[in-house]
């Protein structure tokens, strides 16, 4: 069974800039009710405002918060009866320079939002998607959580573990008819390296045919609505992915050379 968006109860994380923005527009166009969360609700206002067939319902905070995620979900079960029908764990940080010289806070900021955060807002809307509607739990990931690449160790090492448990969690509720789609995004020209933390001026992601936000808005709903579970974005993202796949040694060596 396809998944559809007309009429879907969805939660989006990092709703107010880049994919997860682009991602609830794209969404309340096609009839769904969002639950869009970020921390800087001037920007949910404009999304909540746009006039459209769906709704979008704005959750202002920080998703490292157990009372704010829980505040996520309760919004969401008020919507149909307790039904979520997609949850998208979008929202992300990153981060560049050699581990040797971040503080331990890096580390843990970047843990936090990109995987400690998305795993127990899944944890608790779980028995919501059990009663979804081909319900799918979308994990905004990375290139670099299937290929890691230096000055990003913090980064890879989050989007690894969200990789990871994806997995796991694919076939641990299969049963329950709910998919697990995860999406990779390689780089994307977003707010994204403009909010980098503990980052150097000048840092920024070297690569080549970057795509803007909509377009892996767009590659990641029709992800969900093919219930796929995996999508690598872009041409330079492939030829990182499934090059370390054909030879890890090759890519470590061209990876090594600095
Ligand atoms: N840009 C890239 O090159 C790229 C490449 C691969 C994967 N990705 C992944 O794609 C996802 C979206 O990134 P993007 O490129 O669209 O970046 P973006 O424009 O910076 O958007 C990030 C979103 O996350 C939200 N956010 C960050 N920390 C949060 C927190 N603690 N609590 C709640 N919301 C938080 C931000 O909202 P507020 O600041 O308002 O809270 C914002 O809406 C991330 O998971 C990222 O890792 C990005």
């Amino acid at each position: 069974m396809r998944w559809k968006a007309n009429g879907a109860v969805t939660v989006v994380t990092g709703a107010s800039s880049g994919i997860g923005r682009c991602l609830c527009e794209l969404l309340i166009d096609r009839g769904a009710t969002v639950v869009g969360v970020a921390r800087r609700a001037d920007r949910l206002t404009e999304l909540e405002s746009r006039e459209s067939i769906g709704h979008f319902i704005p959750v202002t905070g920080d998703i490292t918060d157990q009372v704010v995620r829980n505040q996520i979900v309760e919004v969401a079960n008020g919507v149909n009866e307790s039904r979520v029908d997609l949850l998208v764990n979008n929202a992300g940080i990153g981060a560049i320079g050699p581990f040797a010289n971040a503080s331990p806070d890096r580390l843990r900021r970047v843990m936090e939002v990109n995987f400690f955060a998305p795993a127990e807002l899944t944890r608790v809307m779980i028995p919501s998607l059990r009663l979804g509607r081909a319900a799918v739990i979308c994990n905004i990931s990375s290139v670099l959580g299937h290929r890691a690449v230096p000055d990003k160790s913090e980064y890879c090492a989050s989007k690894f573990a969200l990789h990871g448990w994806s997995d796991s969690l694919r076939a641990e509720l299969a049963g329950d008819g709910i998919q697990v789609t995860l999406v990779s995004p390689s780089t994307t020209r977003s707010e994204f390296f403009e909010k980098l933390i503990e980052t150097d001026a000048g840092n920024d992601s070297k690569s080549i045919g970057s795509w803007p936000p909509i377009r892996v808005a767009r590659t990641t709903l029709a992800s969900i609505e093919a219930r796929r579970s995996e999508v690598i974005c872009s041409l330079a993202g492939k030829a990182l992915v499934y090059g370390d796949r054909v030879s890890p040694p090759i890519m470590n060596a061209i990876l090594s050379r600095r």
